[in-house]
């Protein structure tokens, strides 16, 4: 295949940590795609839990089967990102309505930057609409049980951060 035919994705996130939910919207977005980039945002307003290379270590470890999926970290603009690696859709998962005004509001900003990047929704199990990595963390904080919405390595090492 040319590489002008090849469909590469990036799949951008604050990813702290990554969740059940975000795997899910990976594992829909695997069979779409020859190359998903799940990728870090560096310069997020979040203060987040996780160092960078802890977050990375969990991306890598929930991608290593998926055999054209990988874990990447970005700063400045996605649709940046997503020009330099030759991706012309960014993923972004829609759990709710809640979500769609800020997506929307990305979305065509991402367009007015790059026309030729499109972004991509998909919607995760309804068993994760209502999941976000703030809620899994304050489970974890307050020694909840967690275990239906990590992998099992990223609920390790939440309890290894609260002590519980
Ligand atoms: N399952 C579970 N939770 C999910 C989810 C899913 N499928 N999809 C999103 N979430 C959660 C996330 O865990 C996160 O939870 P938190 O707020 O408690 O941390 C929340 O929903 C929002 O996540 P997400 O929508 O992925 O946004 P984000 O804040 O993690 O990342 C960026 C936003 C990084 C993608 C975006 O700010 C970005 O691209 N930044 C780079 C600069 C840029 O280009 N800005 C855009 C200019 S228009």
């Amino acid at each position: 295949m040319s590489e002008s035919n090849t469909r590469i994705a990036i799949y951008p996130g604050t990813f702290d940590p990554i969740t059940n939910g975000h795997l899910d919207i990976i594992m829909r977005a695997a069979p779409l795609f020859d190359r998903v980039i799940v990728t870090l945002a560096l310069n997020s307003d979040k203060d987040p839990l996780f160092s960078v290379e802890e977050r990375m270590e969990m991306m890598r470890r929930t991608v290593k089967d998926f055999p054209h999926v990988e874990a990447a970290k970005f700063s400045g603009l996605a649709v940046d990102f997503a020009h330099r690696e030759k991706a012309n859709v960014i993923i972004r998962g829609l759990r709710a309505v809640s979500d769609f005004e800020f997506e929307f509001q990305m979305a065509l900003m991402n367009r007015k930057q790059r026309p030729e990047i499109d972004t991509v929704y998909l919607m995760p199990d309804e068993r994760y609409t209502y999941l976000s990595s703030s809620i899994v963390k304050e489970v974890a904080r307050h020694g909840g049980n967690a275990e239906a919405f990590v992998p099992p390595f990223v609920l390790d090492l939440m309890r290894e951060k609260y002590g519980k």
